[in-house]
């Protein structure tokens, strides 16, 4: 099976070497964790080896997300000039989901009317819940996304990264509850508070055929680099945890003074 790169160099190793070519992967996470950054960093590795990228927003302007990752040392520009990546919007209505059902042919259409049908390598969709945003059928919705799906792995090959947002504070891994069956890899982001900071976290919860680090990794988001990958959470919380002994210590040390 012939891996593909996430561009970020920690995290394939925690994948077991990375996205296997034409499946496809759910980054979820809450909403400022990072998913939409990471989504970009993935691309961009793929433009670096010329290969035809897709970047469908589902959410935000697209021009937006370009220059956003202008501040990130990101130019994306040259390659949509050059015609190897393409970015574009698309906004479903509910009842647009239920008309084309199990078709799903708008979809797929405008995939392929961007593309004029050429390869695609990657492609990233973001962020798919929008997709299903207050649509009373769910059956439909599961139908469609597994038919995009199906287009994108069958029919381009390409590796596709799905990314679905998660109510803070919750510990579901989607917003819907299907879109990890649907995907053969799952990585979770997530911010949580250490010492009255917020420490962003990064792990693998699922990824099929391949020997998964478990570990949960913290992370920073730094200009030029996008993700940096750093020590476990786990260290972190102990070094934090020692430092209350110590200071549990000092202050037992102190009343031991005061007392004798
Ligand atoms: N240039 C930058 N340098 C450092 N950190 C940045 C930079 N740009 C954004 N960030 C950080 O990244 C966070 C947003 O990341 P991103 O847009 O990828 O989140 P997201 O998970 O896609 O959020 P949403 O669910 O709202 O789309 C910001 O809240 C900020 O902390
Ligand atoms: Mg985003």
């Amino acid at each position: 099976m012939q891996r593909v790169s996430t561009g970020i160099l920690k995290l394939d190793k925690m994948l077991g070497g990375g996205f296997i070519q034409g499946r496809t992967y759910l980054i979820a996470g809450e909403t400022g964790a990072g998913k939409t950054i990471l989504a970009l960093q993935f691309l961009r590795d793929g433009l670096l080896r010329n290969e035809p990228c897709v970047y469908v927003s589902l959410d935000e302007r697209v021009g937006n997300v370009l220059t956003g990752a202008e501040t990130l040392g990101w130019n994306f520009w040259p390659y949509v000039k050059n015609g190897l990546f393409y970015p574009f919007e698309i906004r479903l209505e509910a009842a647009e989901v239920r008309k084309y059902g199990k078709e799903s042919k708008a979809f797929i259409e405008a995939i392929r009317r961007v593309t004029r049908g050429g390869p695609i390598s990657r492609i990233v969709l973001d962020p798919v819940s929008a997709l299903a945003m207050g649509a009373k059928e769910e059956f439909y919705v599961r139908e469609y996304l597994r038919e995009v799906i199906t287009y994108l792995e069958e029919v381009c090959n390409a590796t596709t990264l799905l990314i679905t947002d998660i109510p803070t504070g919750s510990t579901k891994l989607s917003r819907f509850g299907y879109e990890e069956f649907l995907a053969s890899g799952v990585i979770v982001m997530g911010i949580t508070r250490l010492d009255g900071k917020l420490i962003r976290t990064i792990y693998v919860r699922k990824m099929r055929w391949s020997q998964m680090d478990p570990t949960i990794y913290t992370f920073d988001i730094q200009s030029g680099f996008g993700i940096v990958i750093k020590q476990p959470l786990d260290s972190l919380v102990s070094k934090s945890a020692m430092k209350e002994v110590k200071a549990d210590d000092e202050l037992s040390e102190d009343e031991e003074e005061q007392s004798s």
